[in-house]
């Protein structure tokens, strides 16, 4: 059992390492399409936690992954109203990249959602997005796909 990384509901204090991460260009590349980095501005911190863990109402799911001793990523998915279901989110600081911890958060997210009785997670993923490829190795499958998108889909 691969336990290098456990799971962690941050704290609003915590919320310097998304900021850090949404502002930071290497690890928002995988974004370019849509502006790149993404500005997280102490000001948004209070309504952004309410609306994602304080009041999440079962649609919401977010969380810090962690290793021995950092922050490394986190790991979300929400319920997506055009679709019509439950969309995943992971992101590795580019930091820690390359050591499989991509690979073991998605596995733990699809637990974690299958466990909270979600039966299909999807994943919206840019057309070049070389992680497209972590999930098919990890039972998602080609949906459909726009010029700019592909839809993948996993029955958990
Ligand atoms: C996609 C993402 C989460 C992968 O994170 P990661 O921690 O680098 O992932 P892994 O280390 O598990 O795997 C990445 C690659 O490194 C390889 N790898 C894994 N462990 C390794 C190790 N110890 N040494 C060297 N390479 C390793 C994997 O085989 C994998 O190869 P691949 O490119 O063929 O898939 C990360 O790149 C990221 O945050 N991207 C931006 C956000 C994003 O695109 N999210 C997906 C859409 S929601």
């Amino acid at each position: 059992m691969d336990n290098r990384l456990t799971v962690y509901r941050p704290e609003y204090e915590d919320l310097w390492f998304r900021k850090a991460m949404l502002e930071d260009e290497k690890t928002m590349s995988y974004n370019h399409a849509w502006g790149g980095t993404i500005d997280f501005p102490e000001d948004d911190w209070q309504s952004w936690y309410d609306h994602w863990i304080i009041k999440n109402e079962d649609k919401r799911y977010y969380r810090y992954l962690k290793d021995d001793e950092n922050f490394v990523g986190e790991i979300a998915y929400h319920y997506d109203e055009e679709l019509k279901g439950y969309i995943a989110d992971i992101i590795i600081h580019d930091k820690y990249r390359g050591k499989g911890y991509g690979e073991l958060g998605l596995k733990i997210l699809c637990e974690i959602a299958k466990k909270n009785g979600i039966r299909v997670l999807y994943d919206d993923i840019a057309i070049d997005n070389k992680a497209i490829s972590l999930f098919k190795r990890n039972g998602f499958k080609e949906e459909y796909r726009t010029e700019e998108k592909i839809i993948l889909k996993k029955e958990l």
